[in-house]
């Protein structure tokens, strides 16, 4: 397959392809997704196949506005209008109960070939994309193209992030390019994600809510909309042998460049110096490090994260720095760390991840 690498311009292209059942790399303000017509479960499926992503992890479905939500989801809680007013477009998702189909809808697919039921299952929302759970993650992005190519497209874009599967997620066209070369028809390139991390997931259907993955939306301003929100565990700690997340993406190795990651975590100036004392004399050690002490390591391949106390400026960057260290070819990272406060909760979230939570606190 030849991918094409398409300018905002072609847009209608993009929806094109989304239309016909094809795979598109779409700009989002996160990271780039890996998109396709969301109602289309044969489309779906080769989503899976590009990224080599388990078929036990479900999509998120995005749309083109709120309004959208009615038409794949049933008893949406009062709450998550309030959030989808304050925060949409933008990097939040919601799970929400799935809309099941209608007597006549069902009626209308038994006629149709025998495939069809079960491809598509007993809810509006095909189960590959839900991965069969009665509940579907719904997302409204703040990128405006990408919002252009949902509404040209005319249905919702199922799309997980556009990286292979345990990769880091890509916030350029070009590493996204570089992952799925070949796998996808098509790759939009809409700019460098402003964001940087994915969104903040917020579990609607269990009370009180629960947040299952930190991101773009810090913790602190859900707060300010909801009354009570509980943190799922496997947000902060490795999840035990044969414990079951919430959210199923959750469970596998995420994010991992491909050497080894160790996280020091704790005041900046400690975790330097811990990496100061701790690196091998050789090139082959890669240095994360806040802007501050970049100069610390000029001897050894850096990435600045952003400056120490700038996490907004460290998620936008984090993955990006994760992937320049493959490029340098370093057999061993070490990366400091934020506090949990405001988007250093997904800094922290995603980094645990990268080092298999390798973590050592100073
Ligand atoms: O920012 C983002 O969210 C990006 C961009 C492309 O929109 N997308 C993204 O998708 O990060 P993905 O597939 O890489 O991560 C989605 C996560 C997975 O951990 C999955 O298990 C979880 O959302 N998820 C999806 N549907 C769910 C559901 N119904 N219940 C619980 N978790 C769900
Ligand atoms: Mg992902």
């Amino acid at each position: 397959m030849n991918t094409q690498l398409l300018e905002p311009r072609d847009l209608d292209r993009a929806a094109e392809i989304i239309r016909s059942g094809g795979l598109v790399g779409i700009p989002t303000e996160t990271v780039y997704g890996l998109g396709a017509d969301g109602l289309n479960p044969v489309a779906v499926r080769s989503i899976f196949q590009a990224k080599g992503r388990p078929q036990d992890n479900p999509l998120i479905l995005h749309i083109a506005d709120a309004t959208w939500l009615e038409r794949y989801c049933e008893d949406i809680p009062e709450t998550a209008w309030r959030l989808a007013k304050r925060f949409w477009p933008g990097p939040l998702t919601m799970i929400l109960k799935c809309k099941r189909r209608t007597p006549e809808d069902l009626e209308e697919l038994k006629r149709g070939p025998v495939c069809s039921m079960t491809h598509f299952g007993p809810r509006v929302v095909p189960d590959v994309v839900t991965a069969g759970l009665d509940t579907v993650g719904m997302r409204c992005p703040a990128h405006s193209i990408c919002r252009a190519v949902i509404k040209a497209a005319g249905r919702p874009i199922a799309a997980p992030s556009g990286n292979l599967s345990g990769r880091p997620s890509p916030t350029t066209a070009r590493h996204m390019l570089d992952d799925m070369d070949g796998r996808v028809d098509a790759i939009l390139d809409g700019g460098d994600c402003q964001v940087g991390v994915e969104s903040t997931i917020v579990d609607l259907t269990c009370t009180p809510p629960r947040l299952l993955r930190p991101g773009g939306v810090p913790l602190e301003e859900l707060w300010d909309v909801l009354d009570d929100i509980e943190v799922d565990d496997a947000v902060i700690r490795p999840l035990e042998e044969g414990e079951k997340p919430k959210a199923p993406g959750m469970k596998y190795r995420h994010y991992a460049p491909r050497a080894p990651v160790t996280v020091i975590m704790g005041d900046c100036l400690r975790s330097a110096e811990y990496i100061l004392e701790h690196i091998s004399d050789n090139y082959w050690d890669g240095v994360i490090c806040f802007n501050e002490y970049a100069h610390w390591f000029q001897e050894h391949p850096v990435e600045q994260l952003g400056g120490a106390r700038d996490s907004w400026e460290q998620a936008r960057r984090l993955f990006r720095a994760l992937r320049a260290m493959d490029e340098a070819g370093v057999k061993r990272i070490w990366a400091q760390c934020p506090d949990t406060s405001g988007m250093g909760l997904a800094v922290v979230n995603r980094l645990s991840k990268a080092a298999g939570f390798h973590i050592i606190q100073v």
